[in-house]
Order: C-alpha cells, then sequence, then structure tokens
C-alpha cells in the first residue's frame, strides 16, 4: 500500500460519548482564535498507539488484541500510553444493507464493540480512523461525506477517540479556507489536528516535519493540539540518537495554553505533540522501549502548563527549542542536526530567562543534574543527537 496522499490534511478528533463531536464547525474569522472544543477531553495531549507506521494496511483484530496487551504488561500504559487506535482499512469495502460501516468480516471476524471491550478489558482506550471523503486513502474503505450517521455508529461501539481523515473529499473543503492548515479551524470540531503531511522513518523526513510544525506553535492550547503526526520510534529507519531527538522534540513541541477562551481554534487541548507510537511494540528492541518509557521527557509533554515549545535559536544546523513548564521551569533541548559533533550553547534570554538567573539543569536523559547555572549552558551535542534539559531557576 502505498503512502496516503501528500495533501491529504487529516486531524484527530476524540469522541465524546455522544456523536455531537461531530458537527461541522461554525466559521471564524481566520484570524480570530475559537473556543476550543471544550469536551473536558485532550487536556494534554494524547497518548498512545496507531497501526499506520508499521502495519499500513495490514491488520487485523489479532493484531490489536496483542498490542493491547502488551501495552498493558509492559510498562507503557501505566506511563500514560492509553489510546490503541486502529488506522486505515479495518472496514469492509462497502456499508452494510442498512447503510453503515462495517468491519472488514475477514480481518475483524469479532467486530469492533468486541475489540473495544477487549480494549477497554485491558484498562485501554480504543480509536479508530475514518475519512471525510468518500472513501479513505487507502481508498479499500467508504468515506463518511454524506454519512453524519457513523458518528453515532463509532460511539455506539465504544469508540473513544477518532482520526479522521480527509482523503477524496470531492473537492470539498471543511471550511471556507484553506484545507491543508486545519491550525486555523480545527479547533472548533477536533482536539488535535495534523499540521504536516505524513511523516517517514528517516532522519530527513522527521527533521523537514519538526520544522514545519514549528510554525503552528501558536494554534494550539490546552483541548486542543497541534499534530505533527506519529512517532517512528523503533521501525528501524534512524539512529537510536535520531530516535532521541525525534521524542524529544515531539515531546516539547506542545500547544500553548488557553488562559481564556480566546484561543479554541484547531486543535483542542494543546500542549505539546500527541505522543502516539507507531511501532510493533510486541517485539520492542530494549533501546526503544527506553526511549519510549523515558519518564522525565513523557513529564515534559505531559505538563499541566500546555504551551508548546518553539525554536529559539538557530546557528547553522545547531538549534535550541525551549518552552515554559508549570512552576516557572524551562523545557529545553540542545540539537545538532549536523553531522559532525559540534557545541552549542543556548543562552538565558533565548530560553525567556534573565542573564542573571541561576538554574539547575536536569538532563532527562542521563538524569544527571548541572547545578547552579548561569546566563547560559553550553554542551557538546553528537551528529543528529540532542541534549534535552528541564531547567530551573533557583
Ligand atoms: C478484507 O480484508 C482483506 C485483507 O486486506 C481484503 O483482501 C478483502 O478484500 C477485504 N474484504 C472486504 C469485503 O473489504
Ligand atoms: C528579569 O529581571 C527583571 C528585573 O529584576 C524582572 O523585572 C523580570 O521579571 C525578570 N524577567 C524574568 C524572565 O525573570
Amino acid at each position: 500500500m502505498a503512502g496516503k496522499a501528500p495533501l491529504c490534511a487529516f486531524f484527530l478528533l476524540l469522541l465524546s460519548t455522544s456523536a455531537a463531536a461531530i458537527r461541522p464547525a461554525r466559521s471564524a474569522a481566520a484570524t480570530a482564535w475559537r473556543p476550543a472544543l471544550e469536551n473536558g477531553l485532550g487536556r494534554t495531549p494524547q497518548m498512545g498507539w496507531n497501526s499506520w507506521n508499521h502495519f499500513h494496511c495490514k491488520i487485523n483484530e489479532e493484531i490489536i488484541r496483542e498490542i493491547a496487551d502488551a501495552m498493558a504488561d509492559n510498562g507503557l500504559a501505566k506511563l500514560g500510553y492509553e489510546y490503541i487506535n486502529i488506522d486505515d482499512c479495518w472496514a469492509a469495502y462497502d456499508r452494510d444493507s442498512k447503510g453503515n460501516l462495517a468491519a472488514n468480516a475477514s480481518t475483524f471476524p469479532s467486530g469492533i464493540p468486541a475489540l473495544a471491550d477487549y480494549v477497554h478489558g485491558k484498562g485501554l482506550k480504543l480509536g479508530i480512523y475514518g475519512d471525510a471523503g468518500s472513501r479513505t486513502c487507502s481508498k479499500l474503505m467508504p468515506g463518511s461525506l454524506g454519512y453524519k450517521t457513523d458518528a453515532k455508529t463509532f460511539a455506539s461501539w465504544g469508540v473513544d477517540y477518532l482520526k479522521y481523515d480527509n482523503c477524496n473529499n470531492q473537492g470539498m473543503s471543511p471550511q471556507p479556507r484553506e484545507v491543508d492548515d486545519p491550525g486555523t479551524w480545527a479547533g472548533g470540531v477536533g482536539n488535535s489536528w495534523r499540521t504536516t503531511g505524513d511523516i517517514k522513518d528517516t532522519w530527513a523526513s522527521m527533521t523537514a516535519i519538526a520544522d514545519k510544525n514549528n510554525k503552528w506553535a501558536s494554534y494550539a492550547g490546552p483541548g486542543g493540539w497541534n499534530d505533527p503526526d506519529m512517532l517512528e520510534v523503533g521501525n528501524g529507519g534512524m539512529t537510536a540518537e535520531e530516535y532521541r531527538s525525534h521524542f524529544s522534540i515531539w515531546a516539547l513541541v506542545k500547544l500553548p495554553k488557553v488562559k481564556n477562551n480566546i484561543i479554541q481554534q484547531t486543535v483542542h487541548t494543546f500542549k505539546q505533540a500527541p505522543l502516539l507510537i507507531d511501532c510493533d511494540i510486541r517485539s520492542m528492541s530494549k533501546e526503544t522501549k527506553e526511549i519510549l518509557s523515558n519518564q522525565n521527557v513523557i513529564a515534559v509533554n505531559q505538563d499541566e502548563l500546555g504551551v508548546q515549545g518553539h525554536k529559539v535559536q538557530q546557528d547553522g544546523d545547531q538549534e535550541v527549542w525551549a518552552g515554559p513548564l508549570s512552576g516557572g521551569r524551562i523545557a529545553m533541548v540542545l540539537w545538532n542536526r549536523g553531522s559532525t559533533e559540534a557545541s552549542i550553547t543556548a543562552s538565558w534570554s533565548s530560553i525567556g530567562l534573565n542573564a542573571s538567573t541561576v538554574a539547575d539543569a536536569h538532563d532527562l536523559w542521563t538524569d544527571e543534574v548541572i547545578s547552579s547555572v548561569q546566563g547560559e549552558l553550553k554542551e557538546t551535542v553528537d551528529s543528529h543527537a540532542c541534549k534535552t534539559y528541564v531547567v530551573t531557576p533557583k
């Protein structure tokens, strides 16, 4: 199966218990934030797993059940990974005789409600995939264009989360504005939205997507999050250092917290990017598991302040990304995108501290604390690697 069409800008929508979560967004001035979808969901970026990057269309209910087993048993669920999301290709090619979506009887013979029960029995939540067009991106299942009842179907099946794609939409835009800029409109209908094309399991793709997502930083906030696409960690196309960079940056780039009802447009809960694992967690290497399980980094992603970090300093291939955390702390990533080891100096003024401030810098990957740093932090960083800190002013 080829990847999704490059221009299919999809977004995610967390289902509330009623189907009312899917509704046409009211129009809003392009420059004005609207209230986010205040459905109580997505107060921090969603964490979980999705089937697409690793399995593409080769999915079935046994894989999904085994993934749920693995998530519950290997410690990841305890760290906050809770959604088990089935992507494209779960449904039969045609709707059933009543016009409803139906699971593919050979790959999902027990049906989606039974799978939802199974996943819920593991203390986890089930996500599913749909499309706003006539057919999904794979073209192997029907889309929901003209079928508002699909939302009720998903809700009645016990589905907790909907990833709603936009392939084959017959040229219809979800809003009278740029369909590929969901940051400008999706906040009224979903809890997070895609800001970029599909990620690939390469350094070039991951870094390009990080940069593309960066420009949408101001469009996010609690209840609505920018989504630079799922994690490739563990799929084998990048080195461990590159995956550590990938995970660190994805954890940091949450969205701005909404302090009032002004910012509410595109994503909904925002903080950082969603952390959606997309490798085969039934057979992870120790290294992959260590990356995905780094509680220090996850805590940055799930911090209650919910402000998206962004690129604050760039000197050629040497970058500093940073964003505020609760308690006056700052998350900071020194990222060397160059091909040789380099020294990176993060200045306090770039990350929003006074030059005179004395702070401790906790390295989130080594767990070491560099105490009493003033004005700047200078570190040597390997090629394609990052050093990730929480900076706590004294
Ligand atoms: C069900 O899935 C299989 C495997 O992907 C596929 O060959 C078959 O055509 C699908 N059946 C329907 C009715 O869509
Ligand atoms: C920097 O110091 C000034 C003067 O003491 C103070 O007013 C300001 O709030 C400080 N800024 C930060 C970011 O701490």
